[in-house]
């Protein structure tokens, strides 16, 4: 199979490289990414010289770009991770948000459709499900839980989801979603809260808690997701949305102080920030669907993933550190402006 996969040099489509490759060396895997803030082709050191591994700089919501591209290649299956993921960045710059997300996906769809593509899996999200509340913890989001949205990023994913689920109905074209929890692990970008604590925390810097961090995310480490989206992409049924999960429910507060007491901090250093807005309670999963019909089982709990992933980011401080003194530096400083104003770093 000839493989297409958007977003490789982001998080989760980097750790997904990274396993196909692999994996599967009869396999060709072509990752197309555009290289915003969030890509780094650091993460692909171990396979940029692979036979089985090519990489394209491209934008998925450039229309004569892709249909080229496809035209050249002639892929069999298209994996589209490629997104602005980050919610706090969808709220104070939404358009870009809906360029990528929405239109670059139906530019996906359009280039699937004409060339014939096999199977075309959107890598989607539980935010498109909204939140949960925090007092009833025997709610879960299944496949059948209604689209209800909060935040441009999510409701930009939910356009997506829509989009594909359309393109099936009426051009019947073989798609498969795929909605994911909270993920962690190796290569996350230092914007996201395990990543930014990490990395805060081994700088003894003041590490910013929203509202009072009783927000609850249902974290699954990024190999489990992995192996899921390739199970999917296997042998998954057409027009299907499958939720993935592992029953990994953790309020911010809990996350932070675990991060802290495993790597021998003071709790002094959190620090309550300004809530985000619309902030989303409570994240859960239900994962029975792909327990059952495909199953798929975690390899990680958050116990044992989370030493793990803060192992990976004591072992490869120089791939967080060149980030942090980068671009990035600036959007910190513009989105914890009272994290400034009450600075507790040393
Ligand atoms: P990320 O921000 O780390 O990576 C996104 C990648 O997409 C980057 O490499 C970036 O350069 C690339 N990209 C952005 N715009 C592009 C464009 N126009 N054309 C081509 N490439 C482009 O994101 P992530 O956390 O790895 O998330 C990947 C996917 O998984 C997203 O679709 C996200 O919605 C979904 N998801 C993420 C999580 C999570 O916890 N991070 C959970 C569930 C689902
Ligand atoms: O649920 C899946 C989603 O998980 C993905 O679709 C998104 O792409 C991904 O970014 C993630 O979204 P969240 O908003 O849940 O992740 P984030 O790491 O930004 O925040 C996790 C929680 O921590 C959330 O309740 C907000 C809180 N938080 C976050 C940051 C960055 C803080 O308290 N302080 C912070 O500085």
């Amino acid at each position: 199979m000839k493989i297409l996969v958007t977003g490789g040099a982001g998080f989760i489509g980097g750790n997904f490289v990274l396993y196909m490759v692999n994996q599967y060396p009869e396999d060709t895997i072509v990752n197309l990414d555009a290289l915003t803030y969030a890509g780094n082709l650091e993460t692909l050191k171990s396979v940029e010289d692979k036979p089985n591994y090519k990489f394209v700089k491209g934008d998925i919501a450039d229309h004569a770009f892709i249909d080229q591209l496809f035209k050249d290649e002639q892929f069999d299956a298209v994996v589209n991770f490629a997104a602005e993921s980050h919610v706090d960045r969808s709220i104070t710059d939404p358009g870009i948000f809906v360029k990528t997300n929405i239109l670059g996906t139906q530019v996906l769809l359009d280039a699937s459709k004409k060339y014939g593509v096999k199977r075309y899996h959107q890598v989607s999200t539980d935010e498109v499900y909204g939140d949960l509340p925090l007092d009833r913890l025997d709610l879960f989001f299944t496949e059948e839980t209604p689209l209800h949205t909060s935040s441009p990023y999510s409701a930009s994913k939910a356009g997506a989801d829509l989009l594909v689920l359309a393109y099936h109905r009426t051009f019947q074209m073989p798609v498969t979603i795929s909605r994911c929890s909270n993920n962690y692990g190796p290569y996350h970008f230092p914007e996201k809260l395990i990543p930014l604590m990490i990395s805060r925390a081994l700088n003894d810097q003041s590490l910013p808690v929203y509202g009072k961090g009783e927000n609850v995310r249902d974290w699954l480490h990024v190999y489990d997701h992995c192996v899921a989206i390739d199970l999917i992409l296997r042998r998954g049924r057409i027009g299907e949305v499958y939720n993935i999960g592992g029953h990994n429910e953790r309020t911010n507060l809990e996350v932070v102080q675990t991060i802290l007491r495993e790597l021998n901090r003071p709790e002094t250093l959190i620090q309550y920030v300004t809530d985000r807005k619309g902030h989303d309670l409570r994240y859960a999963i239900d994962p029975t669907k792909i327990e059952t019909e495909l199953n798929w089982k975690p390899k990680y709990n958050f116990d044992t993933g989370i030493k793990q992933t803060i192992q990976w980011y004591l072992d490869n401080k120089a791939w967080w550190q060149n980030i942090l003194s980068g671009e990035y530096s600036h959007y910190f400083e513009n989105q914890y402006t009272d994290l400034h104003k009450k600075s507790t770093v040393r």
